[in-house]
């Protein structure tokens, strides 16, 4: 789709749906100019989670800041810009008003289109952030705080969502039995580090087994508070890589179902614990296995950020989607 695009042009992606102001300049062929994060990391992690309104509030400081950080780190300005795209949903509602609104402001004041673009769709374009490397069809396994599911992506953009979670996702229960274990927010990384310490030896449930290609994994997430409950001198390195170890196996399982009932070129796993080092070796055994490609966001692009709202919006650009982007909690994958 971005072919039609000169790939001279730029698109300023906004990303602010959760809790990490992120901006960045990319071209439609997926080469990121330049890119900026700013964390709120410090700021929640008082709280153990996302505190909302603390969130909406640190993207109002950070937003321009970050934009002119961004574009002084290109050697741009304004006047260069094609386009915006800014995220439009789903995520926390006062976060998103944040973004959209600063993204209209500016487009408006510099004269230029703005999209609004389904931060899910954002995700399963950061695996050809850099480089292009997504072959279709292609079989979608997205990972993130807010979302678990599989979806089957073709070339011309259209998505179906073939599994879902039916209650938490997987990074909400990696940051909850962070928390139970007194690591700190975000639970992820800390959970993957001190699990590649520990031996695997809590038995713990494979929970989902008959819900074809859904999730669910908050009974994983209880029967962990259940075990440390009863076995609070239990080594922790050992529970935080039992967990991991049921996870993956939950995860690895349905993405071999969903291959085996959806033809696909490749596994696409992206999303924030796309980041795990565990994840991405047994994504990777598996592709192995089945003969699939197996295609990863480089690291720094598998948590949220602007570059892959930005390569996102070329999409939209190339489908003429453009209208004032519209705040939404609700949006599914399939969604523009
Ligand atoms: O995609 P993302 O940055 O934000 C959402 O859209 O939700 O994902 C954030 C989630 C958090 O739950 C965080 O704990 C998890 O991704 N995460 C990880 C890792 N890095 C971030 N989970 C496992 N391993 C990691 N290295
Ligand atoms: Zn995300």
């Amino acid at each position: 789709m971005a072919d039609l695009i000169a790939p001279e042009e730029l698109m300023l992606g906004i990303e602010t749906s959760c809790d990490d102001t992120g901006v960045a300049i990319v071209r439609p062929d997926g080469t990121v100019v330049a890119s900026a994060v700013a964390s709120q990391v410090e700021l929640h992690d008082r709280y153990g989670g996302v505190y909302p309104e603390m969130a909406s509030r640190a993207h109002v400081d950070a937003i321009l800041p970050t934009v002119r950080k961004v574009l002084d780190d290109a050697g741009l300005t304004p006047a260069d810009l094609t386009a915006i795209g800014v995220t439009r949903g789903p995520g926390l509602i006062g976060s998103l008003v944040v973004g959209t609104n600063s993204a209209v402001g500016l487009a408006d004041g510099w004269g230029l289109p703005v999209y609004g673009v389904n931060h899910l769709r954002g995700h399963l374009r950061s695996a050809d952030l850099d480089e292009r490397r997504v072959t279709y069809p292609a079989m979608v396994l997205l990972v993130s705080g807010g979302h678990t599911l599989l979806a089957h992506v073709q070339e011309n953009g259209d998505v179906e969502l073939v599994g879902s979670t039916r209650d938490d996702s997987v990074g909400e229960a990696y940051d909850k039995v962070a928390r139970m274990l007194g690591l700190g927010y975000p639970g992820g990384p800390a959970i993957d580090r001190l699990a590649k310490t520990g031996t695997p030896d809590v038995d713990l449930p494979r929970p989902g087994r008959d819900l074809e290609l859904d999730f669910s994994f908050s009974g994983l997430k209880s029967a962990v508070s259940r075990f440390l409950a009863a076995h609070p001198d239990h080594p922790p390195e050992n529970v935080a890589a039992s967990f991991v170890e049921a996870c993956l196996d939950v995860l690895l399982s349905k993405c071999r179902k969903a291959l085996e009932q959806y033809p696909s070129r490749c596994l696409v796993v992206v999303g924030g614990v796309a980041a795990s080092p565990q994840l991405r070796e047994r994504a990777a055994a598996l592709c192995t296995a089945t003969g699939v490609e197996l295609c990863l966001p480089p690291l720094r692009w598998a948590t949220d950020n602007g570059a892959m709202i930005g390569l996102a919006a070329w999409d939209y650009r190339a489908r003429g989607l453009q209208e004032r982007p519209r705040p939404s909690t609700s949006l599914t994958i399939a969604d523009w």
